[in-house]
């Protein structure tokens, strides 16, 4: 017989196998570190990473949640999301209150960038950005409809539409 032994073809498919994903197992996503961004880059994943979000929630609450049938919040259950999304892909995501009651104290404005970008939310700017100390960070809203308000706004006097908000922030270095 010619070619290569048995052994070494073996060796050479695992090498090949390794070389695609390594150390992963196959239909495991690969853990490995996303590339730094620039923060234009960083901005457009921002972006694409908030409308998918949002919309995400906005279905889940539509076609899957019924209130008084226990079932998870949606916004709590995506947590579950952000923390894989955090772990594998080093991109940071939290909710974060702008109008109503906050529903969750971890989602209350923490530190300047959080509180500018709750006003700048709460005064209907689209987003809010900031890049500095190898960070982009984003923020944007997050539509609370009628049917949202009497759980985020119990005591409120009429039913149009309220915000809260989303944070991305995103490692940035230079290239
Ligand atoms: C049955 C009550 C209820 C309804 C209705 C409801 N939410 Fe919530 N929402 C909650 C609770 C409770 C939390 C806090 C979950 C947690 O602990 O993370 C929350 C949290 C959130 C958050 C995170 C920010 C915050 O304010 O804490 C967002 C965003 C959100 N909800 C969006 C929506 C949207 C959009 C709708 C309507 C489509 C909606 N919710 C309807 C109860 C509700």
């Amino acid at each position: 017989m010619t070619g290569k032994p048995l052994a070494g073809l073996i060796a050479g498919v695992f090498a090949a196998t390794l070389a695609v994903a390594p150390g992963a197992p196959p239909d495991e996503p690969t853990r490995e570190a996303a590339p730094t961004a620039t923060a234009a880059e960083a901005r457009q994943r921002a972006k694409l990473l908030h409308g998918l979000i949002h919309d995400t929630l906005q279905v889940v609450h539509a076609r899957y949640f019924r209130e008084g049938e226990r079932l998870m919040i949606p916004a709590a259950a995506l947590k579950d999301v952000f923390r894989e999304m955090e772990e594998r892909d080093g991109v940071r995501l939290r909710w974060l209150v702008v109008d109503g009651k906050a529903m969750n104290i971890d989602h209350e404005p923490r530190d300047d960038f959080e509180k500018a970008a709750a006003e700048a939310l709460a005064a209907g700017e689209a987003g809010h950005e900031a890049a500095e100390d190898g960070l982009y960070r984003f923020a944007g809203p997050i539509m609370l409809k009628a049917e949202c308000l009497k759980c985020h706004m119990p005591s409120r006097s009429s039913n149009r539409p309220r915000t809260a908000g989303l944070l991305i922030t995103i490692p940035v270095g230079e290239r």
